[in-house]
């Protein structure tokens, strides 16, 4: 049997344990979905957002991307963030990098990559914006690292610019935003010390939309 076969297998094997432990599981999952989480994180095999949080199905709505990016022009990625705020309300939302990500790495080492140069071409603007504290870090490695954390902290501060999400913020005091990353050498997830709305304070006259009249 080929690999691809075999994942046939390995669906009917999950269906069977799902129905010996509820036999109306999915019954119940075709209902409807009502997450409290939206998780953006890296497209990254080795980092399967349910997996890697214990969340079962149904608990998590999920958008990948190489290096959890949030690019204000990605129709994708807005049609997400707009659904699950609007119309799943989740409660929260996570950005979550991870070290060792590719996608970083490229940015760090520029190189002609075709037509991954305009999608990288958003982690080498966090590089720019925060070139003063990196380049004071001599270690390649802990500058790698670094350079992780500060692009999850540079979505997290762009999910805050858009417009629904401020306006359902507004209202409700909801999304919350979390900033984290996943260590692919010990499988632990950390939430990085950062207070977002108080980062945010620092520009916010210039990306606050103020939606007084709602
Ligand atoms: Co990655």
């Amino acid at each position: 049997m080929e690999d691809y076969e075999k994942i046939f297998e390995n669906n009917r094997a999950w269906v069977k344990s799902k129905l010996a432990a509820d036999e109306h599981f999915f019954e119940k999952l075709a209902r409807e979905q009502n997450p409290e989480y939206l998780y953006i994180g890296c497209s990254d095999s080795r980092v399967p957002a349910n997996v890697i949080m214990g969340l079962d199905e149904g608990e998590v709505f999920v958008h990948r991307n190489i290096a959890n990016l949030v690019v204000s022009t990605d129709s994708n990625i807005n049609a997400v963030i707009q659904y699950a705020v609007e119309h799943l309300e989740v409660k929260h939302i996570i950005v979550c990098g991870h070290y060792g990500c590719g996608g970083v790495k490229a940015a760090l080492h520029p190189t002609d990559m075709g037509q991954l140069n305009s999608w990288l071409q958003t982690l080498r603007d966090v590089y720019r914006l925060n070139q003063k504290e990196l380049d004071l870090i001599k270690d390649p490695h802990k500058k790698f690292d670094r350079l992780v954390e500060l692009n999850v902290i540079e979505q997290c501060v762009n999910i805050i610019k858009i417009d629904h999400v401020q306006r359902r913020w507004y209202k409700t005091g909801f999304p919350k935003i979390h900033a984290w990353v996943y260590d692919l050498h010990n499988g632990l997830l950390k939430e990085l010390d950062v207070n977002l709305g108080a980062y945010f304070q620092g520009f916010r006259s210039i990306y606050d939309l103020k939606f007084t009249d709602e």
